[in-house]
């Protein structure tokens, strides 16, 4: 579960990371009054589970409350960053920054253990950092059952080449972010940037926290961290109503499949194909399980594509206890049902049914002649179908 960035600066605050006051504005009035309180200029942040906010102008700097209020204004008033409406913002006193740095914690699932990174040169994205200067970044392996030592996090502070001067700040800065990342159980920490005060002081001024959802039980105080329903992705919601087990993606090939298995790896066959098509991905994740009635199907199809960024859509299905013909036999309703509802099916389905009864189901397909619908024999003919569909649009 990601946090906001509120939450996730009171979360390493609690375990001593040092972090500027802030107060949490749902309306310009409240803003106003903040910076108000603080006296001087302040920032005010855009509160959206998404990262590059400063660029995506999510991030401003007001010299009076005015100001700061016509910012909250402009940001509550509809700003949306990589499709994440802003319902709330932070106003921080502004700081001066002499210089900027980068630390964070993760489970590293291809190392199988807990990885540290550090540089002192923060402040751009990551990913962007280690395509343009990878030597300016540090690691290390956190041993789990000993955490993070004092040697390990100067060794660190060495190889990533902190002055002299904030290596000892900056040391103890990573002792109590470890302590964070392992007490509160997270998949990821991340500073960025811990910033440098003319003074020497070091200050986290944006903080990122993936909390792991499998350890929820055991912690009791996590539950009021958890996404309010006004923020909850509208299609999720939907689709949770009506017991669909489905997650929106940021791509453009809707995908339907019996399965979880067989779901995902038709999620890696579309992002494949996509790859050679300009960078086409999957849209969402929606396993319709054993039950493929036509009702099933039509909700699926109907929230996949209600999802305006849907340009086409795949049908993965592996006939078995569900026989493939009972499958086609929804499809065909749902088209009919989604007719009758004013909704019709305006954008190509790719079929693609193997297993139990498959040829019956083919056939019912064929018979049906719908015309948004293409029979793919292979799923990675279909992935490659459906793929060329959402990247052509014919
Ligand atoms: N309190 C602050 N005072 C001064 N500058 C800030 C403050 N908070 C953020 N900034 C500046 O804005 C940049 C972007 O803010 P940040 O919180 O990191 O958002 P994001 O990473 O989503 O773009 C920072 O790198 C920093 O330069
Ligand atoms: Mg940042």
């Amino acid at each position: 579960m990601d946090l906001f960035e509120y939450q996730a600066r009171t979360l390493l605050a609690v375990h001593g990371v040092p972090v500027p006051p802030a107060a949490l504005a749902d309306n310009p009035e409240e803003a106003r009054i903040a910076a108000d309180l603080f006296g001087g200029p302040v920032v005010v942040k855009a509160q959206v589970r998404t990262g590059g906010r400063g660029k995506a102008g999510g991030v401003r700097l007001a010299s009076t409350p005015d100001e700061a209020a016509g910012h909250a204004e402009a940001m509550l008033g509809g700003m949306t960053i990589n499709g994440h409406r802003v319902r709330r913002v932070l106003v921080v006193p502004a700081s001066e920054i002499s210089a900027e740095y980068y630390l964070s914690f993760l489970l590293d699932r291809a190392s199988r253990t807990f990885t540290a990174v550090a540089s002192a040169e923060g402040g751009v994205e990551i990913e962007q950092l280690a395509a343009d200067r990878p030597e300016s970044i540090a690691r290390a392996r956190i041993d789990p059952r000993r955490g993070l030592t004092e040697a390990t996090a100067r060794k660190l502070a060495a190889a990533a080449r902190f002055p002299d001067d904030v290596t000892d700040a900056v040391t103890g800065v990573m002792l109590r972010l470890w302590d964070a990342f392992a007490a509160e159980e997270a998949l990821l920490v991340e500073v960025n940037p811990l910033a440098r005060e003319p003074g020497g002081r070091v200050l986290a001024l944006d903080a990122k926290v993936t909390i792991d959802g499998n350890a929820r039980f055991r912690h009791a105080d996590h539950r009021s961290l958890a996404s309010r329903q006004d923020e909850e992705d509208p299609l999720e919601r939907r689709a949770r109503e009506r017991q669909l087990n489905y997650v929106r993606l940021d791509g453009q090939v809707g995908v339907i499949g019996n399965g979880a298995g067989l779901v995902m790896s038709t999620l890696d066959v579309v992002a494949d194909a996509g790859a050679a098509r300009g960078g086409v991905r999957p849209a969402n994740f929606l396993d319709i399980g054993g039950g493929a009635s036509a009702e099933v199907m039509a909700s699926g199809l109907e929230i996949i594509l209600a999802d305006p960024s849907v340009r086409s859509v795949l049908v993965n299905v592996f006939g078995g206890i569900t026989a493939c013909d009972a499958v086609a036999d929804g499809i065909v309703a749902a088209f009919t049902l989604l007719e009758a509802r004013g909704e019709p099916v305006d954008r190509p389905v790719v079929v693609r049914l193997d297993g139990n009864s498959a040829e019956r189901g083919r056939r019912i397909l064929t018979e049906a002649s719908l015309p948004a619908v293409r029979l793919a024999s292979t799923m990675d003919s279909a992935a490659a179908e459906a793929a060329r569909l959402a990247a052509t649009g014919a």
